[in-house]
């Protein structure tokens, strides 16, 4: 059974379908990286994946459920957009929120005779995701004294906290500098053997060093397996160029796709 199988998506806010014929099969425990122009329907199909959003046509399971009845199953790490970096919230108070009710129930009978903020099976959970993501040591610290790289990461622990099968994240390092954004990649690689990873990335190391697939997204779509067929790119200084020369040529294959009508493409 595909973790994620979305078959001839049709998908229109209003008249216009921002997504048409998406089709994208997603095993267990592999990394995909999802890329693709601007305003193509990247976040859109996140949405869809989330059920948020319903589709027009076509179909999307998520461990052979409808999204919704999977919702418990996937973990969601935003964009980084700026936290208010004022807000006194600790590491420990953001990995919480991520914390499934049953942690709350589970506390021992001296903590439900005095209530306590976050409970011992709590605290463990915390501590343990922080750990995955090398970030226990942070336990204490205020949000706003991380830098962009540690922040996401403790957002990556805090959707870890409610044991997601499927991780999706949206353009998670944007305007994270160069090591930041590695690390949070290598974390990602290194989370695939548990789980599988479906993340938006600009960043072309994403798609040369870490995934093992790229899903090319511009209303239709177009799979590419790395595994079978890696990407070498000869410019690594000029990396937005690269951006658009690999955008290109999966756009060529996709208008292949389309010319061949009633073939869908898979790889
Ligand atoms: N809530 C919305 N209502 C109407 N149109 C939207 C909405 N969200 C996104 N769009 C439009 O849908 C298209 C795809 O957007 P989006 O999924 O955000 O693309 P991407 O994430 O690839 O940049 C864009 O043309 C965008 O303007
Ligand atoms: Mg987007």
């Amino acid at each position: 059974m595909n973790v994620l199988r979305v078959e001839n998506l049709r998908f229109a806010y209003d008249r216009e379908p921002v997504l048409q014929g998406v089709n994208l099969e997603v095993d267990a425990h592999e990394f995909v990286a999802v890329i693709g122009p601007n305003g193509g329907g990247k976040s859109t199909l996140l949405k869809l994946i989330m059920g948020e959003l319903l589709p027009d046509e076509g179909s999307i399971t998520v461990l052979g459920k409808s999204p919704r009845q999977a919702r418990e199953a996937i973990g969601y790490v935003p964009q980084n957009t700026n936290v208010n970096l004022d807000f006194p919230i600790r590491v420990l108070d953001v990995v919480m929120m991520g914390n499934p009710k049953q942690h709350r129930e589970a506390a021992n009978w001296w903590e439900r005779l005095f209530p306590v903020r976050y409970n011992s099976v709590e605290k463990r959970c915390a501590y343990t995701t922080l750990q995955k993501v090398g970030m226990e040591a942070y336990l204490d610290r205020r949000i706003g004294e991380l830098s962009g790289g540690q922040r996401q990461r403790v957002m990556i622990a805090r959707a870890l906290c409610a044991h997601p099968k499927l991780l999706i994240l949206d353009e998670p390092t944007s305007s994270i500098d160069i090591e930041g954004q590695k690390q949070i990649y290598a974390l990602l690689k290194e989370l695939s053997r548990d789980l599988t990873v479906l993340v938006v990335s600009h960043d072309l190391s994403v798609i040369t060093e870490y995934a093992d697939k790229a899903v090319y997204i511009n209303r239709s779509s177009y799979t590419h397996d790395l595994r079978r067929s890696p990407i070498h790119l000869q410019q690594p200084e000029g990396e937005h160029f690269c951006e658009i020369e690999l955008m290109q040529m999966l756009a060529e294959k996709t208008c292949d796709c389309e010319h061949h009508a009633g073939k869908k493409e898979k790889h």
